[in-house]
């Protein structure tokens, strides 16, 4: 890959390593009222909804912020003040919708299971036929805690089957994992431009149900966390309503170039699925263990158990792998201490062997003889 060498290698879930030909597409100004940038909004807006072939029943709406915002906002949005929520949650983000809820003094219930554990499909289905308050469920396609993927097709099934409707935070797996609203009913899909798209941190997007969108008017308790206001003004006048990030969106123009020239979803699932089995495998190889059953994980970013050699130290081993040239992810666990090494951005199999070498020299220099965990 051509990122920038100087740079340590982001073995992380985003911000992430980006090539060189996103990061170069920043060094220009640009007028947001400009037809050039206006034009590059409008490109970025389409394709994003074809990544998820939603083009035919969704509209794309862009916020400034991180993924955090976006998610927010389109909750806030789409969610009407007397409706109720269920959130699927088994990790950090599902807990962060719940909490965002609280803040929003919305009704809602969750679904909770272990974080290394898919939601339970039956309890869902009972859970939505015992309460027929809930009118939305808002589920985690990948949970970026444990790296677990979730059974988002199955999920939309049941929730489309009771006449409710779907919000998905696909954050770290949008792009990478495929999703096609032809076949995952939802009516709002969110990701940021950082995560596998390979852009910059800036904005977030949702893809929303044009005629779930329609509704919103004035549920949102917010003025530019509304994402219909975005909508309507974008659509009115083709420019944000407040100053848009135009170096994010002009480099996230170019990673997504980059990314159709790769093979799209597929392409960019086959480098990481790559990324991810040889990390896994060679972690392993030096007695590391996964907290994830491989069926389990996505090609996203790992969990590791923490080793229970008494000669391993995290922080040392975080700080001699980045003076290596790879920073890595602390766990964010809360069952069991671990740490996370992600696989993707702008590298591939050449930086994941390189990255098992400055581990291999790192446990050594450390003088840990086997990465094994504590037996549970
Ligand atoms: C699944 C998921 N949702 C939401 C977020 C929040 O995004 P941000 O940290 O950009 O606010 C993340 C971040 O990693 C994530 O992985």
């Amino acid at each position: 890959m051509t990122a920038n060498q100087q740079d340590p290698w982001l073995l992380t879930p985003g911000p992430l390593t980006t090539t060189m030909r996103t990061k170069q597409a920043m060094l220009h100004d640009w007028g947001s009222r400009d037809a050039n940038f206006i034009e590059t909004n409008r490109r970025v807006r389409s394709q994003l909804l074809a990544i998820a072939e939603a083009q035919d029943s969704h509209v794309c709406v862009p916020l400034q912020g991180s993924g955090t915002f976006v998610v927010e906002a389109t909750i806030a949005t789409l969610l009407p003040r007397d409706g109720k929520a269920l959130i699927l949650i088994n990790g950090a983000y599902g807990q962060r919708m719940a909490k965002m809820l609280g803040y929003l003094g919305r009704a809602f219930a969750v679904l909770e299971t272990p974080e290394d554990t898919q939601p339970s499909l039956p309890d869902l289905e009972q859970t939505l036929q015992a309460d027929p308050a809930i009118t939305h469920v808002l589920a985690v396609h990948c949970e970026t805690t444990s790296g677990i993927i979730n059974p988002i097709e199955e999920i939309s099934k049941i929730v489309a089957n009771q006449g409710r409707r779907l919000i998905i935070d696909a954050m770290s797996a949008f792009g990478a994992v495929p999703l096609s609203a032809k076949s995952v009913p939802f009516d709002a899909l969110m990701a940021s431009s950082n995560k596998c798209l390979e852009g910059v941190p800036g904005m977030g997007f949702a893809l929303i149900r044009k005629s779930a969108l329609e509704i919103c008017q004035g549920n949102a308790h917010s003025l530019s966390l509304d994402m219909y206001d975005q909508w309507v003004n974008m659509e009115k006048t083709d420019q944000w309503r407040f100053t848009p990030p135009t170096h994010v969106i002009v480099a996230f123009d170019a990673a997504i170039s980059q990314f159709n020239e790769e093979g799209n979803v597929a392409g960019r699932n086959k480098r990481y699925a790559n990324n991810c089995r040889v990390l896994v495998a060679g972690m392993r190889a030096m007695g590391f263990e996964t907290l994830l059953a491989d069926h389990l994980q996505a090609p996203i970013i790992v969990t590791f158990k923490m080793p229970a050699d008494p000669a391993f130290d995290f922080q040392i081993f975080y700080d001699h792998l980045k003076d290596r040239g790879f920073i890595i992810y602390p766990g964010k666990l809360t069952v069991a201490p671990s740490f996370r090494i992600g696989c993707i951005g702008a590298l591939g199999e050449d930086e994941i062997n390189a990255a098992l070498a400055a581990v291999r020299a790192t446990i050594a220099h450390m003088g840990v003889a086997t990465g094994a965990a504590e037996a549970a």
